[in-house]
């Protein structure tokens, strides 16, 4: 009897053990697995913090942040600023965008619009020549494409309220990047020579990213940037005075005049981050939250959900010719909408909540025949999409807490407006490109754009943005975003249309092929992987579908299961990266 009584004892005592060490955790039988094998595509998993994100040493930058005891947003200003020495095309100080925050403890979302504003003497007709006709050239490659710049003040906003460390601290990496000199990978030698021509027409973008004797940096070769690291660290002294009245700003305003550009000192000084209240939407048991006007982002996916949360999306299966019927026809009747309700909110009243209602969603949803593709001409006119521009960026940042950051930033084409500050290793947006330069005609997205988003000093262009956090029953789940202009929306709502109603673990929801539809032009796009047969299905519901031969965005993902961080960078581009421990 006290064999078996000490025997007993030794058993407990090991399953006391046991759990403390967490092997429990393994064990118990009514935990699921972290990750079912037997699916295709794999996220990659940690149990502390991650960042993932474009490119790889920004994203280990961030995850060493919270490996030293910062805070998710510690995590993404410092993977903001090292991007903006790592990842010359989109991540950037001369930009602007918008960061989604989720702050475990207070339950509570924080949406930070740091998105670019038209400089005060900005007009409406800016961009058109003498006959009416948009000068592209000044649009978007000249001095005066650019809008006043908000990464800058954006990052210290985030990091001074809601980070915990110091500048110093989140900025010395990319600091040190840029002195250092970081070695050239694939992606980056491939992605200078994409735009080679454009920068070397301009003489201090082809010194910064150019050999002395003009040629490009090899894979492999040490690329540095001192000018950049003294950009990097008169903000790291300075904060963002620095660069809105000190002489960062006298910089970028001495090229203005140079070059016949409209920013001013007082456009610098006058600059704010806004916080704006995020846009919210339910699919089932998940809450979405994402981003406001100026984004059309967040109003767009929410109003897609509302049309499609009644159907039994998987019983019509994921890819199905009934299912992307369904989708591309609510995606025309949102951007029909876009063209005509979206814009600054500071200037023109956006009916977000209209836009935005479920009754609203139940009569635009009858609008749909199950059968037929609704010309797009029978809701209004369009112009030809160009090939999506690789630009842009998003990164996503989560800790074991729950707390989470989806942040999407950009200068809007690759390399901006190609035109760099002297003295700053810094390029600027073209981001005035986003207005309607002339309302009803077509930007480079071809997204056509209605009179609220006609340029004004002052104002914001509308942006098509999406940094989304999804609660699934109120537990922060899934942290998304992307690049890919106009096709960041569609991008966004697949990936969490693919996770939410068809199951997908978050590696292979951005991996599925994907569709585009944005009302006008009348295309329906087609990512590989879309079946041929699936393609006539569509054809033969009407449907100009335009096959293969591009890809649609690219997600940067991290979901929380069980309590681990499952995160995915989708493959669409080259050599994105998930770091974390
Ligand atoms: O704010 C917007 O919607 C655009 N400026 C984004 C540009 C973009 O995504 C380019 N890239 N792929």
């Amino acid at each position: 009897m006290n064999r078996l009584h000490s025997l007993f004892l030794t058993l407990f005592t090991l399953c006391l053990l046991a759990a403390g060490n967490g092997w429990a955790t393994q064990a118990a039988v009514d935990d699921p697995p972290i990750i079912d094998f037997s699916e295709r595509f794999l996220p990659t998993v940690a149990r502390h913090g991650m960042v993932v994100g474009p490119e790889q040493l920004a994203a280990e930058i961030g995850s060493s942040m919270m490996k030293q005891g910062g805070n998710v947003v510690d995590a993404a200003v410092a993977t903001g600023f090292a991007l903006a020495v790592t990842y010359p095309r989109a991540g950037n100080l001369g930009g602007g965008g918008f960061m989604l925050i989720h702050l475990a403890d207070k339950n509570q979302q924080v949406f930070i619009d740091y998105r670019e504003t038209a400089p005060a003497a900005a007009t409406r007709d800016m961009f058109l020549d003498k006959d009416g006709e948009e000068d592209l050239m000044r649009e978007y490659f000249s001095p005066q494409a650019s809008g006043v710049p908000g990464t800058v003040a954006g990052l210290l906003h985030a990091l001074e309220k809601y980070g915990s460390m110091s500048r110093q601290q989140v900025l010395a990496p990319a600091i040190a990047l840029a002195e250092q000199g970081i070695p050239v990978s694939f992606a980056l030698n491939y992605e200078l020579a994409e735009r080679g021509e454009r920068l070397r027409q301009d003489p201090e973008s082809l010194r910064l990213f150019f050999k002395p004797d003009g040629s490009a940096y090899e894979v492999g070769e040490t690329w540095r940037q001192p000018d950049l690291a003294w950009t990097l660290r008169q903000i790291a002294e300075h904060g963002a005075a620095a660069f809105y009245q000190g002489e960062i700003a006298q910089r970028i305003v001495a090229l203005m005049t140079a070059g016949n550009g409209l920013i001013t000192l007082k456009d610098l000084a006058d600059y704010r981050t806004i916080e704006r209240e995020p846009v919210r939407g339910t699919f089932h048991e998940f809450e979405i939250v994402s981003a406001p006007p100026p984004s059309s982002g967040g109003v767009h996916i929410v109003q897609i959900l509302n049309m499609l949360k009644n159907d039994d999306l998987a019983a019509l299966g994921h890819n199905s010719a009934a299912y992307l019927h369904l989708l591309a026809e609510a995606m025309k009747l949102a951007y029909a909408d876009r063209s005509e309700y979206l814009g600054d909110p500071d200037f023109t009243d956006v009916p977000v909540g209209a836009l935005t209602d479920e009754r609203y969603a139940t009569r635009q949803r009858k609008r749909i025949d199950p059968d037929h593709a609704t010309p797009s001409a029978d809701i209004a006119p369009g112009r030809a999409m160009l090939p999506e521009s690789k630009d842009t960026t998003h990164y996503s940042v989560a800790d074991e807490k729950g707390n989470m950051v989806s942040n999407t930033y950009t200068l809007n084409a690759s390399f901006g407006s190609a035109v760099s500050v002297p003295g700053t290793g810094m390029l600027l947006n073209n981001e005035m490109g986003d207005f309607a330069a002339r309302p009803g005609l077509p930007n480079m997205f071809g997204l056509v754009q209605g009179e609220r988003n006609k340029i004004e000093g002052g104002k914001r262009p509308l942006s098509s943005m999406s940094p989304t956090i999804v609660f699934r029953n109120g537990q922060p789940w899934l942290a998304t975003g992307s690049p890919g202009g106009s096709r960041i929306i569609t991008t966004v709502l697949q990936t969490l249309v693919n996770a939410m109603a068809f199951d997908m673990n978050v590696a292979t929801a951005g991996v599925s092929s994907r569709i585009h539809h944005q009302w006008m032009p009348d295309e329906l796009l087609a990512e590989e992987g879309i079946s041929p047969d699936t393609i006539k299905l569509l054809e033969q519901m009407g449907h100009k579908v335009v096959a293969g031969g591009m890809t649609i965005g690219r997600t940067q993902s991290i979901m929380i299961e069980n309590g681990w961080l499952l995160g995915a960078t989708d493959t669409r581009r080259p050599q994105g990266w998930v770091a974390g421990y």
